[in-house]
């Protein structure tokens, strides 16, 4: 089967790209994560990736006028990876237009709400003052409405009596790990049944 590579877009953290890099070397295929693309200097995601031997590249936002600088330098950095997918993983821009089109059908990104519900920021705080006792995790394809994409797969945790923000958030955030790889490493098995049969041998 075609290997299919990864390029993951990440902002802070990078557990989620931890979560990937580790599902990929523990499956061994069929995808692998090839690039990380950053937007903030000294973010931890830089140095997960470094730690795993993946060629990064940083886009620092701020050093672009406009967005539509920023979107197509990190278009130019994201081709060099020459990607079949693109994963969002706690990326914090809002991309334009352009940028969406040009990577339709071949980007996720994972949200932490049971999407439609509560897209944008805050998820979790808006969650518990709403009282509800069920919260999650979407992976959806990428789409011009902010969060708004079809979505692929979802995981749902209880809310429980006592959380808090972030205890909440733990549960969720763990909830994503096991996600995200998976929806990926569907998405690259349906990618690699639909290519022809002599395709990446
Ligand atoms: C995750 O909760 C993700 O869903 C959200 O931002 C957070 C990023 O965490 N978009 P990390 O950088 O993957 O640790």
């Amino acid at each position: 089967m075609a290997l299919a590579r990864v390029t993951v877009l990440a902002s802070g953290r990078g557990s989620n790209l931890a979560a990937l890099i580790a599902a990929a070397e523990r499956a061994a295929g069929p995808w692998a994560v090839t690039h990380v693309v950053c937007n903030r200097p000294g973010a931890r995601a830089l140095v997960v990736a470094t730690e795993h031997g993946i060629a990064t590249t940083l886009v620092d936002h701020t050093t672009y006028a406009s967005r539509a600088d920023f979107d197509a330098a990190l278009a130019t950095a994201i081709d060099r990876g020459e990607p079949d997918l693109v994963v969002l993983a706690g990326f914090m821009r809002v991309l334009g237009d352009a940028f969406v089109a040009r990577y339709a059908g071949r980007m996720l990104n994972i949200h932490p709400s049971l999407l439609p519900a509560y897209p944008g920021l805050h998820t979790h705080r808006r969650a518990l003052a709403d009282g509800v006792t069920e919260h999650g995790c979407t992976v959806h394809a990428v789409s011009a409405a902010v969060d708004g994409g079809a979505i692929v797969d979802q995981a749902r945790v209880p809310v429980l009596p006592g959380d808090d923000e972030a205890t909440l958030a733990a549960r969720v955030l763990e909830a994503e790990h096991r996600l995200l790889p998976s929806a990926v490493t569907r998405w690259c098995i349906a990618r690699a049944r639909s290519l022809p049969p002599e395709a990446g041998r």
